[in-house]
């Protein structure tokens, strides 16, 4: 009976201690707002000099997109979604800079084409913080004038800075498994002069490298896109299934990539939903876990839709689900659980 206990008491430690440290930590570090910008990899030389010229040309630029209009009334925050816009059209109108995205601001400097600067659109962002002050469903994206601005305008959010923090995820995992076909893709934060040194989307920015021809397999022919997914090896599914588990890469089925240099696989899109609290970055705590949990869930369900179209590989993905014991465990934990019925897949957003 003594054993029984001692042998109950020492697996509920292994499995407390594996679902705690195994979600949310770079090289055994939980990776917080304060621990991301020692655990961010040096931006290597010659990028950072490029990431410095365009930070001293597009300063105002730069800083006007992420800066929180004070005090912020409703009128302000509209005012906020209109002036972004104008402004990047202009940048564009000139040929300065192209954004790629059509929800966020992912730019890319005429003059520095070998970086992009993601930069979160001001709206998902108060979007971010209602969900964060509990004043609203942040699923409504139609922001109405029903919360109150005062109690959201001082939240750090950390809907950009995020990508950095699911980069380290999936660079460690690719590392850890050899990966031999996916390679996420470097990116870096840089502090935007003037500003606080604390982390937050308004402090800080991410670059990342250019991919040249990036192109999202969704976006590619019909034929071609199936050809891709058809010829995609078990050890190429089992790296993407283990960046998605490990990385929480909720929105890797719709940016997955591709380009016509290489035989990579590229994921350039790391931002978590924003459907996030800022209080529980990155995956901290109880709830931040369970949202862990929730976002690994979304990644696997839009990558067995992404596989829908070839039963194989379908197949293929949803034994590595059924034999995932660590992932299955945490499901359990927390009562919520994949679903692979494909009509259901067809149907969900
Ligand atoms: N590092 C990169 N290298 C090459 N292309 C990139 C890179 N980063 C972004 N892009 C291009 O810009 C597009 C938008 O970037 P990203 O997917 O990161 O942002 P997003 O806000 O999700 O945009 P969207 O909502 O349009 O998917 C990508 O689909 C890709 O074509
Ligand atoms: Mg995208």
């Amino acid at each position: 009976m003594r054993y029984a206990l001692l042998i109950f008491m020492l697996f509920n430690h292994c499995f407390t201690f594996s679902m705690e440290n195994t979600h949310n930590t770079y090289k055994g570090v939980p990776i917080t707002p304060q621990s991301l910008l020692e655990l961010a990899p040096q931006t290597p030389e010659d990028l950072l000099e490029q990431v410095g010229q365009c930070m001293e040309k597009h300063h105002n630029f730069i800083s006007s997109l992420v800066t929180t209009p004070h005090p912020l009334t409703h009128r302000a925050r509209k005012q906020k979604t209109t002036d972004n816009f104008a402004l990047i059209a202009q940048y564009e109108e000139k040929n300065i800079a192209k954004n790629h995205s059509l929800f966020n601001y992912v730019l890319r400097f005429n003059e520095h084409p070998t970086f992009s600067m993601p930069i979160n659109r001001w709206g998902s962002r108060v979007a971010y913080w209602i969900y964060a002050s509990d004043q609203g469903n942040v699923l409504n994206g139609n922001l109405n004038d029903n919360f109150d601005c005062s109690l959201i305008e001082y939240i750090p959010s950390y809907q950009h800075c995020s990508r950095l923090a699911h980069y380290l995820r999936v660079k460690e995992v690719a590392e850890k498994k050899n990966f031999q076909v996916l390679r996420p893709t470097p990116t870096y934060i840089t502090h935007i002069p003037g500003k606080a040194n604390e982390l937050s989307d308004e402090n800080y920015v991410v670059v990342q490298e250019w991919i040249n021809d990036f192109q999202e397999i969704k976006n590619l022919p019909e034929r071609e896109r199936i050809t891709i997914k058809g010829n995609m090896s078990v050890d190429i599914i089992k790296e993407l299934y283990e960046a998605t588990v490990y990385a929480a890469l909720w929105d890797i089925a719709s940016n997955l990539g591709v380009d016509k240099h290489s035989c990579y696989l590229h994921i350039a899109d790391l931002e978590e939903p924003f459907n996030h609290k800022p209080q529980f970055f990155y995956f901290q705590g109880e709830e931040g876990k369970k949202k862990y949990v929730e976002d690994v869930i979304a990644g696997l369900e839009r990558m067995a839709r992404f596989f829908l179209e070839d039963q194989e590989q379908f197949n293929i993905w949803k034994k590595l689900s059924e034999e995932d014991i660590d992932f299955n465990s945490l499901c359990n934990h927390y009562d919520i659980h994949i679903n692979y019925d494909p009509e259901y897949l067809r149907t969900k957003d």
